[in-house]
Formats: structure tokens, sequence, C-alpha cells
């Protein structure tokens, strides 16, 4: 699976002793300056003893923070756009924004901000709990907002290029669907700079999420693959493309999941695409009663000139363990240091069904003032592992980072009965493709000097 790296690379990825080089290449998310959500906007005014009610308090917080998958083109199974669909679910509405189970985001708040975390305020929760409490009161419609509307086409402005895949993908009414992939050639004869990318699917509400990889044209990954029609990677013939599917050191130019925004990198920042390359589109479907056929676009604007600075996608990644039969508990680390200075822009982890939790951490080894150890670990971020939200997290505010920075990636796993996704507790866990294998892989966003590539960056200047 890892025949596109380097011999020697893989070997020092896991080799402490070489930290420099054990942050292996990879490609793809930035950061997105405009697109992202406004973080915890207070909730409608509302007097203390006044009970709220849907129209005034609640149908605003749902329209801003829910109806994005709970509509009628959405992934959730219900929708809260109306009083009469909203009603009945009260209760459980009230328990999932207290419990914060919804909307969907997994950092620990007290570790970093992220300019796409969609949380809700304090006072939001507090309304819907009322809400709740008070018989969920419909109250008068003429307080309602305006009802919201969604974008039908492309959010970024007019894409200079729209790859679109060529053959649709068979969805059934129910019943899981394997990752499915399909390979779109750009055609493009030159290098390309891309300053915005947005990924829209056809049927938003069977798009769990996806991924679309840049495949330049001297990589060999699924090389023997079909091209322009779907596939999944149980049904190739080459062994070397079944087992490398879900394994690239491909960049990834963009991840999509319901209520992820378009990447739109701040001027002098952009993605790179070489010449001839293909986009390979990994998309997660899932089904809702109905059969259909979905072909999702990748929209594209280009940078009139190269940018000042190019985004990399980087990762840590540790592939060498074995996680025990039955333990709740089973820690994994990875470490590398740059190389040279870089902005950190964001952070994308990813684990399989096992996956409990995920950290990334700066260790400081400058001498504490106070003689404590010559080791400061300082965390950047913190998720509590959900395998069917596979989601990137992006600094508020990117971060630079000296030559030298040393960064750590934790993983823990949870491989007992009591995880309700373990697919065998009995088993001996290693590192796989197959999502009843594991993988601990780190992925982060730099933004470096333009004239870098990932393996130019870690030669150091
Ligand atoms: C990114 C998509 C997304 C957003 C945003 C979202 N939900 Fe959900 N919600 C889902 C999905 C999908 C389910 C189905 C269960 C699952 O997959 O977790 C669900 C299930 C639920 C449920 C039923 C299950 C439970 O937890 O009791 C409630 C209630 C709920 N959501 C409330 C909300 C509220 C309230 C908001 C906004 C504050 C919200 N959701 C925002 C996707 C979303």
């Amino acid at each position: 699976m890892m025949k596109m790296i380097p011999r020697t690379a893989i070997r020092l990825r896991h080799a402490l002793l070489l930290p420099a080089l054990v942050l292996v290449l990879f490609c793809a998310r930035g950061h997105d300056a405009s697109a992202d959500i406004a973080r915890n906007q207070p909730a409608t005014p509302t007097a203390a003893t006044e009970v709220p009610t849907f129209y005034r308090d609640v149908l605003p917080i749902l329209q801003e923070r829910c109806q994005i998958c709970h509509r009628a083109e959405g992934i959730a199974p219900m929708r809260f756009e109306t009083y009469e669909e909203t009603r009945p679910y009260a209760a459980a509405l009230a328990a999932a924004v207290q419990a914060k189970s919804m909307p969907p985001w997994f950092a620990d708040p007290q570790v970093g901000h992220f300019s796409n975390d969609p949380s809700l305020a304090s006072g939001q929760i507090a309304a819907l709990v009322a809400w709740a409490k008070a018989g969920a009161p419909e109250g008068n419609a003429q307080d309602a907002p305006a009802p919201r509307r969604w974008a039908e086409g492309w959010t970024i402005p007019p894409p200079d290029a729209i790859l679109k895949m060529p053959r649709g993908v068979a969805l059934p009414a129910s019943g899981d669907v394997e990752y499915t992939y399909e390979i779109v050639p750009t055609g493009f004869r030159e290098d390309r700079w891309v300053r915005a990318v947005e990924i829209l699917p056809l049927l938003r509400a069977n798009v769990h999420h996806a991924v679309v990889y840049v495949r330049p044209p001297d990589s060999q990954w699924m090389r023997h693959a079909p091209i322009g029609v779907p596939f999944t990677s149980s049904t190739l013939t080459d062994p070397d493309d079944r087992r490398g599917a879900h394994w690239t050191d491909s960049d990834v130019l963009l991840v999509y999941a319901p209520g992820s925004s378009p990447d739109h990198w701040p001027d002098g920042l952009a993605k790179f695409i070489p010449a001839g390359s293909d986009l390979v589109f990994q998309m997660h479907y899932t089904t809702n009663g109905r059969a259909a056929s979905d072909r999702t676009s990748v929209g594209l604007i280009f940078s009139k000139q190269p940018p000042a600075q190019r985004v990399l996608t980087l990762q840590l990644t540790n592939d060498h363990f074995v996680i025990p039969p039955g333990v709740p508990d089973y820690r994994v680390e990875a470490r590398g240091t740059l190389p040279n200075d870089a902005t950190l822009l964001s952070f994308f982890p990813h684990m399989h069904l096992r996956g409990k939790r995920f950290e990334y951490n700066i260790i400081h080894h400058e001498k504490m003032p106070d003689a404590r150890p010559d080791q400061e670990i300082e965390p950047l971020l913190r998720v509590n592992y959900h395998f069917h939200w596979q989601m990137s997290y992006r600094l508020a505010e990117p971060r630079l980072l000296k030559a030298g920075t040393e960064l750590q990636a934790v993983a823990w796993y949870d491989n007992s009965r009591g995880n309700a996704h373990n697919p065998d507790p009995d088993a001996a866990v290693r590192w796989g493709e197959q999502t009843y294998d594991e993988m601990m892989v780190g992925f982060f966003d730099l933004a470096v000097a333009a004239n870098l590539d990932k393996r130019s960056y870690f030669i150091r200047h």
C-alpha cells in the first residue's frame, strides 16, 4: 500500500531518530477565508421569564445551524423546516443540543479555535431547551424569519473549469454502500494553481462525505483502475490497485461533508494541479429509501499568477502498531519536525472503526523556568473521534511555525466490546485499508513558499 512512497521515507517515518523526515508528504485541504461559519452568534434575545416560541426563537437557530442537514435535500433522516416537522422531535432536539451531539462537531472546546466550528452558543442551547420544556409552543407565524434559501448551484463565483463524473453512480434504495471511486481526467495541458474549489454533488442527500484527490501523471496509484466509470476497491482486478485504493500519497484537493464550506484561499495562497493530472473522487454515499444516481462535480477557480505560497497537506503517520484484542484505550503516536518555516492552517485526522480520540500537539523543548521537565506539550486540537464524521478542523488563526518545531499526533483506539462499531473485539488489529483494519493518519495543511513542493520542503534551507 505504501508503494507510492520511496522506501527510505517509509522507514524513516517510524524512526524517531530522524524526525525531520518523519512527516510524510501528502496533500490537500486548505484554509478557508470567507465561507466559514461565524462562531457562536448570540441567540435571539429573550427575556429570561419569557417562554421561547418556535417561530421567534427556535426557527432562526434551526435555519442557521441545523437545516443544512435537516431539510428536504439534507443527509439527516428528519427535517426541521416547519413547525409540524420539528414539533415531534422537540425533546430529542433539546437532549441532542444539551449533550452537544448536534450539530456534529468533535473538537474539545477547551483546545483551540476553529473557523468552521458550528457549535451553538450557550444562549441558543438554553433557548432550545426552554422551548422543549415549555411544551414546544408554536407562537406567532408572523415572528418567523423568511425561509432560508439554499444554493442550488455553486457557492463560489462561476468556476473556470468544471470536472464532472462522466458516469453516474447508481445508488440502491437501502443498505450500506462501499466507498465508491471515479477517476476523472482533467485534460489540463498546463500546470494550474487553484485558489478556490468546491465539490457539488448532484444528490446532496446521499453524499455523506467525499474526498477529491489530485493524481499526477507520474503517480502509480490505482493505475490499472478504469477511467470515467464508478468502481469500488473490491472490484479492482490488479492486486496493487486493490490494496492501494484507500491509501495514497496523492494530494487531496478538497474534502466535502454537508455543511462544509468550499475552499477559497486568501490572496496569495493556492493549491497546485500539475498538467496531465486526474482527479480521483472518493465518495461515501448513504441511502435514504430511494434508488437514485449521483454525478458529483468539482468546480475550480484558477489563480492568474502563481501565488506567493502553496498549500501542502502533510501527514503524521504510524503504521507499525498492533492493537491488542479487547483493549479499550490503546495509544499510538507519531512525531515529526518541520524542516523549514511554515504556516499551519488546518487538521484532518483519519482512523477507522476503532478510532476513539485523536490529538495534535507541539512539543516544546525549551527548559521551563520552574524546572519542570524540559518537554512541554502544547495541545493544538483534541478530537473525540467518530468514523462516521470525517471532518477537517481549520484554525481560526493560522499559526506560523518555525523550522525545528516538533509536531506530535496521538491516537487512541477502543478495541473492546464496549465499542458499538467494533467489527471484531477478538482481533489484534494492524494498519490496513479496510475499515476492519485500522489507520493512524494526522493530515495537516501548511502554507509554504510557492516554489516548494512536498519533497523540496523537506530539504532544510
Ligand atoms: C452536518 C449535518 C447535521 C447538522 C448540521 C445537524 N444535524 Fe442533526 N442529525 C444529522 C444526521 C445525519 C442525523 C442522523 C443520526 C446520525 O447520523 O447521527 C441527525 C440526527 C439528529 C437528531 C436525532 C438523533 C438524536 O441525536 O437524538 C436530532 C434531535 C438532531 N439531529 C438535531 C439537530 C439539531 C437541533 C441541529 C442544529 C442545532 C442539528 N441536528 C444539526 C445531521 C446533522
